[in-house]
């Protein structure tokens, strides 16, 4: 995994700069998370759980496994109910909770891994889906035109693919895709187990 160090102390900051969109993407994740009332939650890259609040918000009977692989984000979290929620420090590369999950969800987390690690990851994910689960992805992409770039891309810890390659790749996992939202280089997919 990369070296880049994540500080919740400037973690807003960034966003706001880099990812100007970032609060409508994740009213757009909360709503494709929503659907479907999904009772059991794995977050992959909860960092702060500032996404992960604005799923639990929307879904008051759910609870969520969350996984980081920045201590300092996960020690940063302060408004996750402990009642419904469990934080592990874990990677995205590694094997997954074994769930099932009726929703596993990621913002902002997938594009730093490669293709053939996104690849992997969108396998074990469906493995890990409750049989009519969903994955809902919120995420960079590389858009068709190069015109609709905003978030700067160093392509050292950012690594976005296309959206087309990533819901091929989806489809090879066995879901079935549909793209909730784009906006510029933003996407929200939603990837269904029949
Ligand atoms: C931009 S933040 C998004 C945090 C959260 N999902 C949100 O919407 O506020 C990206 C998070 O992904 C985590 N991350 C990046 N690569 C990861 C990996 N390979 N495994 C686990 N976590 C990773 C970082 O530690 C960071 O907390």
């Amino acid at each position: 995994m990369p070296d880049f160090e994540w500080d919740p102390e400037t973690y807003q900051a960034l966003m706001a700069e880099e990812i100007p969109d970032y609060p409508r993407l994740q009213t757009e994740v909360a709503a494709a998370a929503a659907a479907g009332a999904p009772k059991s939650i794995l977050d992959l890259g909860v960092g702060s759980g500032l996404t992960a609040q604005r799923v639990l918000d929307a879904l008051p009977e759910a609870g969520l496994l969350g996984i980081d692989a920045s201590p300092e984000m996960l020690a940063a979290e302060v408004t996750l109910d402990p009642e419904r929620t469990e934080l592990r420090l874990g990677r995205l590369e590694d094997p997954l909770p074994r769930g099932p999950f009726d929703l596993v969800m990621s913002t902002l987390a997938v594009h730093h891994l490669d293709g053939p690690g996104k690849a992997d990851l969108f396998a074990r994910i469906a493995a890990v889906l409750d049989s009519a689960g969903r994955f809902v992805l919120g995420d960079l992409v590389v858009p068709a035109d190069p015109a609709d770039i905003v978030t700067p891309i160093d392509w050292i810890d950012d690594t976005p693919s296309s959206l087309d390659e990533q819901l091929t790749w989806l489809a090879e996992a066995g879901l079935t895709t549909r793209v909730h939202w784009q906006h510029r280089d933003l996407a929200v997919i939603i990837a269904q187990k029949d």
